[in-house]
């Protein structure tokens, strides 16, 4: 160890390091600057209207064989769903007598017990979760969710402070699925803000048996099961046009998310998985308004696509991925270079003295 000056040399050793990092830094910009492509490749959509986009009209009472084989998976008894009435569509009305969430359903599978555990079509298809046993959810439930919506779920905890935590009965699986799994539950802010999007406390097994277990209360379900998307056959382009006419005004064009009124804000769709796109569309979270009889399951489909397709991954043509982010990366291009110049620059003087 030098007696001798140490600051001088923690300074020296300093002013290399930030060469260095400036060096690196320009060099690296530099390369990604010629890579990235000069317009930034927000989709500019031509806006028609798709009311009727695709949407296959349900004329025979059968079921397909792919529909009867999710129904015996389930252990359950295939009947045929609710034929599609485009004129009842048009006007945005809801024509399930089992389900709100899902008008438009090609099979209901009905268990021994004569209930529906599953329904849907070849878009989407919706399953009641389970827990086995049924105490498992409810043990869960006791302890992740009971000190706020109480042990009845019923927005009353034990001490009495109700108008904060919403009733959670008669809400339906999909939605105790969506707030479970994109961690909103158990909420971190117990004073009723809007709850954030974070990693998820519990698995996705467990969403499903709190779900269940939530779902088995009274009243009995009033929203829809939990959807699963395929993709397959999803028109993309269509998407962008629903897209651009349903959601694009809170959560902006790019799908980056919006503030709105009264402290709140529309997110970004960037972390949604297609399942939850689609528990978001038909239940509705927080202010965003529930997309029911207004859109098929193949428009919902069609949607799903397009966010998790060319919303979350955006193809770049430059080679080098700037996140889709357009404006924000190439700044941070140019701030990267910017400060690297000038770290030189001091440097330089610094020498000279
Ligand atoms: C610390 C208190 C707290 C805990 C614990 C908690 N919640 Fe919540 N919950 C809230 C608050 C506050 C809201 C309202 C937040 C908002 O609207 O963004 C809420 C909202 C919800 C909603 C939305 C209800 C609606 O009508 O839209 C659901 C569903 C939900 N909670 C389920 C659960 C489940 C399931 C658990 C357990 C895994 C849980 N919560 C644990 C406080 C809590
Ligand atoms: C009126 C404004 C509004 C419209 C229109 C709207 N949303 Fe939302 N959306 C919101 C708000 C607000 C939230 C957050 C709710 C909360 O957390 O309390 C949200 C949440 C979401 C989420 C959850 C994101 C996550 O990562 O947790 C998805 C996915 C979503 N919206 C997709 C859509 C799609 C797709 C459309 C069009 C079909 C749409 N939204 C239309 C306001 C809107």
């Amino acid at each position: 160890m030098s007696v001798r000056s140490p600051l001088t040399r923690h300074l020296r050793n300093a002013m290399l390091g930030v060469v260095a990092i400036s060096g690196l830094s320009i060099l690296s910009s530099g390369v990604i600057a010629a890579a990235a492509p000069t317009t930034t490749k927000a989709p500019t959509s031509s806006v028609t209207t798709t009311s009727n986009s695709k949407t296959p009209t349900t004329t025979s009472a059968t079921v397909t064989p792919n529909l009867a084989a999710k129904c015996a998976s389930l252990g359950a008894t295939a009947e045929p769903g609710q034929p599609i009435d485009q004129s009842i569509v048009a006007q945005g009305q809801n024509t399930s007598e089992f389900n709100a969430g899902t008008p438009y359903s090609d099979v209901k599978c009905v268990n021994s017990s004569g209930e529906i555990v599953g329904y849907g079509n070849s878009a989407i298809f919706y399953t009641l979760p389970t827990s086995n046993p049924l105490s498992v959810g409810e043990e869960l439930f006791l302890t992740y969710c009971s000190a706020c919506h109480g042990v009845k779920a019923n927005g009353v905890p034990a001490g009495g402070t109700t108008g904060i935590y919403p009733n959670l009965l008669g809400l339906g699986p999909a939605t105790i699925n969506f707030w479970i799994t994109t961690g909103r539950m158990p909420a971190v802010d117990p004073r009723g803000v809007q709850a954030q999007r974070r990693t998820p406390r519990l698995t996705d097994k467990q969403a499903n048996e709190v779900a269940a277990y939530i779902n088995s209360l009274q009243p009995a379900t009033a929203g829809p099961y939990v959807p699963n998307v395929n993709l397959r056959g999803a028109n993309v382009e269509n998407g962008q046009n629903l897209f651009a006419l349903n959601c694009a005004a809170c959560h902006t064009i790019t799908g980056g998310g919006d503030a709105l009124a009264y402290n709140t804000y529309a997110p970004t769709l960037h972390w949604a998985t297609p399942n939850q796109i689609a528990e978001a569309l038909r239940t509705g979270p927080g202010n965003m308004p529930r997309f029911t009889g207004n859109l098929t399951d193949w428009q919902v489909r069609d949607i799903v696509a397009y966010v998790s397709h060319s919303i979350q991954h955006p193809t770049n043509i430059g080679g080098v991925g700037l996140g889709g982010l357009g404006p924000v990366a190439e700044g941070f291009v140019a701030l990267a270079l910017g400060v690297g110049g000038l770290m030189l620059v001091t440097f330089w003087v610094g020498d000279r003295q």
